[in-house]
């Protein structure tokens, strides 16, 4: 096959292209009608990340309806604790919940084949790529450490992830092996990703933000510069985005200390600062994903404003976090048309 430029791997290369390429955080997903079908036939959460012919189906779904620069792999990034046999659940309603792990279960993980666990997601890669139209750029992810520990201590999503700040206050040598211990088998499974056809892979530090100034420092960034170095040693060209969630002024120095190539900005990342950390590298966000909910001139304006001020350099153009199930496919439709500069959008 010819070697085919995606236009995402051109930002992530540094280009500035207008207008910029996008895809949506959780662009698969149950605004879609067609998700909450092929949800259904899955019955569970996790059988539709391991069944490889309904995981490539929802992957494709928002390509079909859309038309996005970017695909990304439908799996989750608690698919790792699932993988080292934290009885990881999906209970509608509830969100994900999983056996919480104490010290000494953090010493007892193994990594002996733990990944042969995630065979069918990697094939689900393999397939993608295959079934992808040439030009869409496919992007595998997992979880940055920081993120995936949080679940793992609590053993459930939390407002503010006390659990593990207070576990890291206790015993910050034990949180530490952990993260390490993420940052090793994350990195084996990036690896595996981008050898399937990923063009790049975006880690996800959804909770970043609750970490004071010292541990940023030590439990987002190092883990995550610690599997970006261990991706680049065996995968020179490997193109990596990090999202750091709510991290705010600690993005200052986040791409160059973890080695990142370009870096996600939720939407409370102020214009002006987004402008400053372009400069340094590709940027992706940041539109608040309530703008997409709201419609009308909340979504137009907060579009505008983005290509405003970063459209003049390398910028992917995506949402602050993740779409939610309220919004109106009708207006995502929109929010395309717009970033493309097809059409205007009427409230
Ligand atoms: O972006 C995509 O379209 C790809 C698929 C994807 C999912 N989760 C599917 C999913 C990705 C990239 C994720 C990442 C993820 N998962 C993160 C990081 C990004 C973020 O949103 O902060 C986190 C923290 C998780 C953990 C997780 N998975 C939670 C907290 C939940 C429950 C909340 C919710 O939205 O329901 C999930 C479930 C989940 N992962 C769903 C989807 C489509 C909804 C589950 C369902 O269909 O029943």
């Amino acid at each position: 096959m010819v070697a085919m430029r995606r236009k995402i791997v051109e930002v992530l290369e540094g280009k500035t292209i207008t207008p910029p390429p996008l895809w949506l955080m959780r662009q698969a997903g149950r605004y879609l009608p067609e998700y909450r079908a092929t949800r259904a036939e899955a019955g569970g959460f996790l059988d539709l990340c391991y069944r490889p012919d309904l995981a490539v189906e929802v992957t494709l779904q928002p390509i079909r309806r859309y038309g996005f620069d970017a695909a990304i792999l439908f799996s989750d990034i608690l698919v790792i604790p699932d993988a080292l046999k934290r009885n990881v659940r999906f209970t509608p309603g509830e969100g994900p919940q999983m056996d919480p792990i104490d010290a000494a279960g953090i010493r007892a993980l193994k990594n002996d084949g733990a990944l042969k666990h995630l065979s069918p997601v990697i094939e689900t890669v393999r397939r993608l790529r295959d079934e992808l139209p040439p030009e869409t750029a496919l992007l595998g992810f997992c979880g940055a450490p920081w993120t995936v520990a949080t679940y793992m201590i609590a053993g459930h999503g939390t407002p503010d992830q006390a659990p593990a700040r207070l576990f890291g206050y206790r015993d910050r040598a034990t949180l530490e092996y952990l993260l390490a211990f993420l940052a090793e088998i994350s990195a084996e499974y990036l690896i595996a990703q981008i050898d399937a056809g990923a063009d790049a892979v975006q880690i996800f530090d959804s909770w970043a933000g609750v970490l004071g100034e010292e541990e940023f420092e030590d439990f987002a960034i190092k883990p995550v510069a610690r599997m970006i170095e261990i991706v680049r040693s065996q995968r020179p060209q490997a193109r990596i985005i990090a999202f750091a969630k709510g991290a705010g002024m600690n993005l200052r120095h986040y791409r160059q200390k973890t080695g990142a190539d370009a870096i996600g900005l939720d939407w409370s990342v102020p214009l002006s600062f987004a402008v400053e950390l372009q400069k340094e590298g590709p940027v992706q966000g940041n539109l608040d994903p309530m703008r997409v909910v709201a419609g009308g001139r909340a979504l137009t304006d907060g579009i505008d404003a983005i290509l405003q001020a970063l459209g003049h350099g390398p910028l992917i153009f995506n949402l602050g976090h993740g779409i939610t199930p309220e919004a109106d496919p009708e207006n995502v439709a929109a929010l395309v048309r717009r970033v493309r500069g097809q059409a205007d959008v009427t409230a």
